[in-house]
């Protein structure tokens, strides 16, 4: 049988301490080869700046190139959406029948891995080398061998240590200009590296952000999200909102739609975040709104307020909305993939009678639906329709 390594992690990039690691293990355990796999969408890094998952590969590739005994696996890479270790291993299994794998990873990660999807498989796909990382201490190591054996795990403890090289530190050097001089970095990926200018400073263009929203929301959302953000410039328009602006926040309105509740704890926050008044009514469905602005600011680097206050809002409206605001509210309804009565009408009042009346109509829609489903309704949907209906009264159209 043959027995292959399966070193996984974001690479963003890869370095050299990657190299030496994957190497060191394949010699410790007497492994035929080590596979280098990029993660696709990590789950925990939602909220930073992550490079596309081929580019990572193509840095990967480059590092590999003329090493015997490693090689490098686009499996997640090329998958839309977020990315889980028991589904690529099953797959890896199911494609490779005659090979035995050996999971390598850190104590300080294999601590968290009972709560992994499907961690009770785990354990039955592959065996898992345990590698050591400085300052994790012994408490560590017990603890991540504890975690292991929960899933049922074969482990085997490796004499190495983790190498101590930040990809962070690498990334900043690039940012200002050049390769990091410890020789971190093999000179194949930083020729990589700064030929396609990666980790380059300033903002995103939105030709990046939307090859990102491309690979990380599922291919529906993806279209939805283009289409949001041509209605949100037509109706900008129409009413005279900036055009520039709508288009981002159509862009980028649902971001964070995939975004669970345990993936909060990875940036220090919890759901009542992002209610105001999490007493008067919170549905969890709305927290991809205001959770959207902040993986806008800190994933794509969108500063400007007006563009965060409209993602925000998108999905429960608010008091007192800004034309903006509106737009984007109502392009989430009218876009063009959108089809069905209810869309018709809020699309029917919004270039006939004006925003206001197209979010009366979809504020009292929603809540019906709402209701029916039987979930709390959100305070800021009430406070959205009330403002809304009290200005069809005054007769205001926008
Ligand atoms: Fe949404
Ligand atoms: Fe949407």
């Amino acid at each position: 049988m043959l027995k292959t390594g399966i070193l996984g992690g974001t690479f963003d990039p890869i370095h050299i301490g990657h190299i030496e690691c994957a190497l060191k293990i394949k010699e410790e355990f007497g492994l035929d080869n080590v596979i280098i796999l990029p993660a696709g969408n990590p789950p925990h890094k939602f909220a930073r700046p992550v490079t596309p998952g081929l580019l990572r590969l193509e840095l990967a590739k480059a590092a590999v190139s003329g090493i015997d005994g490693l090689s490098v696996c686009d499996i997640e890479v090329k998958k839309n959406g977020y990315t889980f270790a028991a589904d690529t291993l099953a797959e890896l299994k199911e494609q490779n029948p005659g090979t035995e794998f050996y999971y390598i990873l850190g104590d300080d990660t294999a601590v968290g891995i009972g709560g992994w999807k499907d961690a009770e498989k785990l354990g039955g796909f592959a065996n898992f080398i345990l590698v050591r990382r400085k300052g994790t201490g012994e408490k560590g190591l017990e603890d991540a061998q504890k975690a292991l054996s929960g899933i049922g795990a074969n482990v085997l403890l490796s004499n190495e240590t983790l190498p101590e090289i930040s990809s962070t530190n690498i990334r900043e050097a690039f940012a200002n200009g050049s390769a990091p001089e410890d020789g971190s970095v093999p000179e194949s990926v930083s020729r990589f590296i700064t030929e396609h200018g990666l980790y380059r400073k300033g903002p995103m263009t939105e030709e990046a952000i939307t090859e990102d929203l491309r690979s990380v929301l599922p291919p529906k959302r993806f279209i939805h999200s283009l289409g949001v953000a041509e209605e949100a410039v037509r109706l900008a328009e129409k009413y005279g909102a900036d055009t520039a602006k709508a288009h981002l926040a159509g862009l980028l309105h649902d971001c964070a739609k995939g975004v669970t509740v345990p993936q909060l704890k990875w940036i220090g926050m919890t759901p009542e975040d992002f209610s105001p008044e999490p007493a008067a009514g919170f549905s969890y469905r709305v927290l991809h709104g205001p959770l959207g602005a902040v993986v806008a600011e800190r994933r794509y680097g969108v500063t400007d307020s007006e563009v965060l206050s409209a993602i925000a809002k998108h999905t429960t409206g608010d008091k007192n909305m800004s034309l903006l605001d509106k737009v984007v509210f109502i392009a989430d309804y009218t876009e063009k993939n959108r089809c069905g009565e209810f869309f018709e009408e809020v699309r029917r009042l919004a270039d006939n009678e004006g925003l206001v009346p197209a979010i009366a109509f979809a504020c009292d829609e929603t809540i019906k639906i709402i209701l029916k489903r039987g979930e709390p309704i959100d305070v800021r949907t009430i406070y959205t329709r009330n403002a809304a209906i009290a200005d069809r009264e005054k007769g205001k159209k926008v």
